[in-house]
């Protein structure tokens, strides 16, 4: 009692006070009442007592001290950090990455020496694990097993708490087509479908059921919007595209990402359609708070408000400032615009203060709903940190994720699986010794080094002799420092050929690994040619000359124009970047201990020019002909090597029986039986797509519109339900409204895109 009436006396005192600025609250006061679950009344009560400037310092972000995942920022502004901080002008920091020690430095400041003691949100980029690196996003993706998408993310979430972090700018659900863009590997593909079903596993996956426990964070879907569409695939570039593919193909995964619940929105670099998305009032007032009734709060990208001067759309820093809060940005992540300009253009009457109360409401219910006000340090439990990182369960889950995300693209003369006996088996290639490059980009708690290579993988089946022999190096520096470093590729050094080619006369299987250094895909990691990097194809044509046996192993964060090898190369097994467990899982594969039923989330090209090239393109007036005069090139086929979807098993399916049994107009039924015509067990995962024949807005050819993982026994066969809703029928028309048109369909079922088994309906 005696202490309520301290708090009430305390309350009313400050209240009444004149100058809020001069009034230090304790940290009590701040968080009386947080049992309610709504929150509104203790964040109306909070802010009554704000001063505006503590509420823009609310709505700003700052990199922590140590590393940075963009371009620095000039010295002076660096060094005013830990001042703002004491101030109280801070809200949130990024990139704390030594765990819970420098979480809690940090948050003391801002509890025990702000006025108001508001905690800060930690956030961090927990891309694909945080200490436990699991595969990058898109070979999670090529599994199509959501649940174990979910569970990784649960995982890293758990991780991440535990080393004090609150928030992952993750997931990136951007829908990308082109391979050169270097961040598809931190995407779910090129599909929308699908990529809003991984998306919405991932955000459950990071955020649970309660925000509140310490195993859980809250997620951000980025990049809104378009990034995945940066002409040319050069990072950062302008995008123009039009209505329909924005709303069709773009939209999808965010506007799923809005419904799953997911706490937070990050903008994006780029222009779009002439507006940069950081100033973008259509993207993020019109469409996300409005349309889709987003109440959780956007970040800006890394300086991607300041960066609207160079886009030649704002004037200087303030109109930086004044068009993104006007467009719907509530955080301002290193560009020091908000803290530097907002409460003058507020003074000014530029900028009404409703926004900035409406932006500083949303960021702190994330932070109420996180528990921090209950108590800010309960992400910081150094005991917790020390059980929970690393442990025993997330390697597992770690190895399961690797295996399922495998994809098997050709298995000719059946060298795979690998004979467990008398074998003489040569493993060729730096990449398979490497243990940092499986962790990928984007690993930025991850330890370099961390990794299980190849070799290790392989050394643990022991029937066979394994020699090893490096050929050639990718790049030329062996363990980058950082993930910030740029790769510089060996163009020159052909030494370790022989070495190889005397290894490889001597075996019975070659396996080589061959692709991309880890540090060659993610931001700002396009790529103009996206072949095997280096000598590495030089390589791969020497040791062919004296063994044709070759298994090769692909490691790469984006698709490859591969062409040579998909001719002459028996047996090719895509592997991404599988993060710390990564040569177990490869050799699990190889050896055929674990069955492959990866698919492909990115179509393969055959070559650069076909780019962008993607399943659910649209027909043209002249899709076929058989004079000059229809849509194809001279020099090569307009097929991709590798279609979306596809991937082998060791053993064989048949799709067989489809069937369709329309329920009503709205609603589709469609069944299909798949059976296991091969010798071993395994895993197909069965795809539906349909194609509108006709609309008033012309429809891609095939669209993915359902999925099943099945796991079948040898010569057994299950039926396989669909079905189709007003979800699946329906489209974007050119204003953006859903609708739902009658006319024939055509359904596909099968195991890729290129599936043959069809039938057709008819809405009326
Ligand atoms: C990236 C974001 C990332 C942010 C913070 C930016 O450069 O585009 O995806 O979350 O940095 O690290």
């Amino acid at each position: 009692m005696k202490k309520f009436i301290h708090y009430l006396l305390v309350f009313c005192f400050v209240v009444s006070c004149k100058d809020k600025s001069t009034t230090k609250l304790s940290q009590n006061e701040v968080v009386q009442n947080t049992t309610l679950t709504n929150f509104d009344t203790q964040i109306n009560d909070l802010m009554a007592k704000m001063t505006l400037e503590e509420k823009i310092g609310q709505m700003n972000q700052y990199n922590g001290f140590w590393d940075a995942t963009g371009p620095n920022p000039d010295k002076g502004k660096s060094a005013k950090k830990y001042e703002e901080l004491r101030k109280g002008h801070v809200g949130s920091m990024l990139n704390i990455k030594e765990g819970v020690k420098q979480v809690k430095a940090l948050q003391k400041i801002a509890v025990e020496e702000t006025r108001l003691g508001i905690p800060l949100i930690i956030a961090f980029d927990v891309i694909h694990g945080f200490k436990t690196i699991t595969p990058i996003p898109l070979a999670e993706a090529a599994s199509w097993d959501l649940e174990a998408i979910k569970k990784s993310a649960q995982n890293a979430a758990e991780e991440a708490a535990a080393a004090g972090i609150n928030w992952t700018f993750a997931p990136m659900v951007d829908t990308s087509r082109d391979p050169r863009w270097g961040r598809v590997m931190e995407g779910g593909g090129e599909d929308p479908y699908l990529g809003a079903k991984i998306a919405t596993a991932r955000i459950k996956g990071f955020q649970g059921k309660n925000l509140s426990s310490t195993k859980t964070i809250a997620a951000c879907a980025k990049h809104f919007a378009g990034y995945g569409f940066s002409e040319a695939g050069r990072d950062y570039n302008t995008v123009d595209i039009g209505t329909s593919t924005l709303n069709n193909v773009v939209f999808p995964p965010f506007k799923a990402a809005a419904e799953a619940g997911v706490k937070t929105f990050m903008n994006s670099f780029n222009e779009l359609n002439g507006i940069p998305a950081t100033g973008n009032t259509f993207l993020q007032r019109d469409v996300l708070k409005g349309k889709w009734n987003f109440n959780g709060f956007v970040v800006s990208d890394w300086a991607s408000m300041v960066e609207m001067i160079a886009h030649g759309y704002a004037e200087d820093e303030e109109h930086a400032a004044e068009l993104s809060i006007k467009a719907g940005a509530d955080m301002d992540m290193e560009s020091y615009v908000y803290v530097e300009h907002l409460a003058n253009l507020v003074k000014r009457g530029s900028v009404k203060e409703t926004l900035i109360n409406d932006a500083v409401k949303r960021i702190l219910k994330v932070k109420y709903e996180l528990g921090l006000f209950e108590d800010p340090y309960k992400y910081c439990d150094e005991e917790r940190e020390k059980a929970v990182t690393g442990k025993q369960e997330f390697r597992d889950d770690a190895l399961d994720m690797s295996k399922k995300s495998i994809v098997l693209l050709k298995n000719k003369k059946k060298l795979l699986p690998l004979k467990k006996k008398n074998q003489k088996i040569a493993l060729i290639g730096a990449l398979a010794k490497d243990k940092t490059s499986p962790l990928g980009n984007w690993s930025l708690a991850g330890e370099p080094g961390s990794a299980v290579s190849v070799l290790e993988g392989l050394q643990k089946y022991k029937g066979n002799i394994l020699k090893y022999a490096k050929g050639v190096d990718v790049i030329t520096v062996d363990s980058p420092t950082g993930w910030s470093d740029k790769a510089i590729i060996n163009e020159t050094d052909t030494s370790g050929f022989s070495e190889a080619i005397t290894l490889a006369k001597k075996a019975d299987v070659v396996v080589m690994v061959l692709g991309e250094h880890g540090i060659q895909t993610g931001e700002a990691r396009s790529r103009a040619n996206i072949d095997l990097p280096g000598l590495q194809q030089e390589l791969l044509e020497a040791v062919y000359k004296v063994n044709k046996n070759i298994v090769l192993v692909l490691t790469n964060g984006r698709p490859l124009t591969i062409p040579w090898a998909d001719k002459n190369i028996p047996s090719i097994l895509e592997t991404w970047q599988l993060g710390v467990q990564s040569g177990n899982a490869i050799a699990q594969v190889l050896y055929g201990d674990y069955n492959p039923s990866g698919k492909l989330p990115m179509t393969f090209p055959r070559s650069l020019g076909q780019i962008p090239i993607y399943y659910n393109y649209k027909s043209t007036g002249r899709p076929n002909g058989n004079n000059v005069f229809w849509s194809h090139y001279l020099d090569e086929k307009k097929t991709p090597l590798y279609p979306f979807g596809h991937g082998l098993s060791y053993t064989s399916f048949s799709y067989n029986n489809l069937k369709i049994n329309k329920v009503n107009n709205r609603e589709v039924k469609i069944s299909v039986n798949l059976t296991n015509t091969g010798k071993v067990k395994g895993k197909e995962v069965a795809q539906l797509y349909i194609h509108d024949l006709f609309a008033s807005v012309t429809r891609p050819v095939r669209e993915l519109k359902g999925f099943k993982l099945i796991q079948l026994n040898p010569s057994e066969t299950k039926i396989i339900h669909f079905t189709l809703t007003e979800k699946e029928l329906g489209f974007y028309d050119n204003k953006g409204t859903f609708v739902i048109e009658p006319g024939k369909f055509e359904v596909f079922v099968g195991g890729s895109s290129d599936a043959k088994l069809a039938q057709k309906f008819t809405l009326e």
